[in-house]
């Protein structure tokens, strides 16, 4: 089987996991979610109390720990933590250790062995700019921040949580600037991605827009998938 990489970054919300999920099924590819991994770290951080900023603390912890996928779940040292990731807290731990070029250095390294061995769809915010430079294929999935919001706050009803959708847009906001401006790998759009924005279109319009792209490249480079 051929190995390629197709890159799928953007802010948080938009889209990325549930098109990239879909799009491996369709392709019989492995998926990728970063973004688990910086959250289980995340997770880690907060259950042992680790300073991010203690180089010496943080080195430690990351030395001692393990982050990988089995059977689409996200393991932390052997443990299922798919679901306690989830969380407010955790989200917000993971966009703030993110920033630390200690982590990022860890995780890459992880995720470009994965690349290496089979073809997969990888989402994140670096991933066409730092994972996989030279990926065959870069998507940047965007979508208006009002819409992401409304996104999040029905899921948080849907598990029977009040929510309030203007204090989550705000939350958004203030992690889209976050992961745009931090020094050290923020959120970029390379300018050969392929922009797609899913505020007006449904799910299945969106994957069969991709899966246009993803089958040119396809034909171009005499891959049958
Ligand atoms: O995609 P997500 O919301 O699950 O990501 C959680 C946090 O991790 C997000 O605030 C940014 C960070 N992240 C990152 O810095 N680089 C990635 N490749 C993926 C996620």
């Amino acid at each position: 089987m051929a190995v390629y990489r197709i890159a799928v970054d953007g802010p948080a919300g938009a889209g990325k996991s549930t098109l990239a999920k879909l799009i491996a099924k369709k392709l019989g590819i492995d998926y990728i979610d970063t973004g688990a991994m910086y959250r289980a770290i995340a997770l880690k951080l907060i259950r042992t109390g680790t300073d991010y900023n203690d180089a010496d603390a943080l080195a430690k912890l990351l030395a001692d720990t393990d982050v990988d996928f089995d059977s689409g779940k996200t393991m932390l040292d052997g443990e299922d933590v798919s679901g306690l990731i989830r969380t407010q807290e955790v989200s917000e731990m993971a966009s703030a250790s993110s920033a630390v070029s200690a982590l990022r250095e860890k995780l890459v390294a992880l995720q470009q062995a994965m690349g290496k061995r089979k073809a997969l769809i990888m989402d994140g915010r670096d991933i066409a700019s730092k994972v996989f430079p030279d990926a065959e294929i870069k998507f940047y999935v965007t979508a208006r921040s009002d819409v992401r919001a409304a996104r999040r706050a029905e899921d948080i009803r849907a598990a029977g949580q009040p929510c309030d959708p203007a204090q989550i847009q705000k939350e958004i906001e203030a992690r889209d600037y976050r992961d745009m401006h931090r020094a050290v790998s923020p959120l970029t759009l390379v300018p050969e991605a392929v922009i797609i924005d899913t505020s007006d279109k449904t799910v299945p319009q969106t994957v069969n827009y991709m899966m246009g792209f993803i089958e040119t490249y396809f034909k171009r480079a005499g891959i049958k998938a």
